[in-house]
């Protein structure tokens, strides 16, 4: 029997993780400034933990009708993205990081949005649990939101790749993004060069957003490990 004072500490749920990276994000908040925040499960732990110095901010940009829905439950003022001319600190989480601060998003469908935001963004604040860090990019299926008119092609485009591609369904329909277009995941990849990789599938006629996040990578990450949160700047 182990004696109770050498037991090891039980590890840390990946939600707790989640709570614990979003409440470490609120030190790059600006006082007196308007945030941008991002969207998924681990920016709902941010958004709660914002909640809390709402007094001190002057607002958010949200990247989803869901963000916004909580920001503006929780009494925070969310700002038009075009209003603004630039945002000091976009927090977001990520599907996957690599070390050099790319990442793979659109899990949660709301790539577009944030790729806007960040784009807009001086710094963009990456919090994840330690299982989204990866060596090479492509392991989580590559969200792409196209124009449903361009579907086959892209599937093909893709295939020749070496990659399958699947549209995104919902109660057994396409899922229609926040932008009215749908999503591809992708599977079968392996993103060893994540800027060229980018640029190319960007330019294929139809695609909206493609979920890598070269160009606008991440310069800080707060990662959620067993010995508390880490801090990696790239
Ligand atoms: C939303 O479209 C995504 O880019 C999210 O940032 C990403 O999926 C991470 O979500 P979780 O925090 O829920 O894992």
């Amino acid at each position: 029997m182990t004696h109770p004072h050498l037991a090891r500490p039980a590890a840390l749920s990946q939600d707790a993780l989640k709570t614990l990276v979003g409440l470490a994000a609120l030190r790059y908040v600006v006082p007196g400034e308007i945030v941008g925040v991002g969207t998924g499960s681990t920016v709902n732990k941010f958004i709660d933990a914002l909640a809390t110095l709402k007094d001190q901010i002057k607002g958010a940009v949200s990247s989803s009708v869901a963000s916004t829905r909580r920001l503006q439950a929780l009494g925070i003022a969310v700002f038009d993205c075009s209003e603004i001319d630039q945002l000091s600190v976009y927090i977001d989480g990520a599907d996957e990081v690599d070390h050099q601060g790319y990442m793979i998003k659109g899990g949660g469908a709301a790539l577009t949005r944030e790729k806007v935001v960040a784009a807009q963004s001086r710094q963009f604040v990456c919090i994840a649990d330690e299982s989204k860090l990866v060596q090479t990019l492509g392991r989580f299926p590559l969200p792409v939101e196209i124009i449903p008119m361009a579907t086959r092609r892209i599937v093909r485009q893709f295939a020749a790749m070496g990659a399958q591609a699947r549209v995104r369904l919902k109660d057994g329909a396409a899922l229609v993004t926040d932008n009215g277009q749908h999503i591809l995941d992708v599977v079968g990849l392996q993103i060893s060069d994540p800027l060229a990789f980018e640029s190319q599938v960007s330019q294929w006629p139809g695609v909206v957003t493609v979920g890598v996040f070269a160009f606008q990578k991440a310069q800080v990450c707060l990662l959620g490990t067993a010995n508390g949160v880490k801090t990696i700047n790239f």
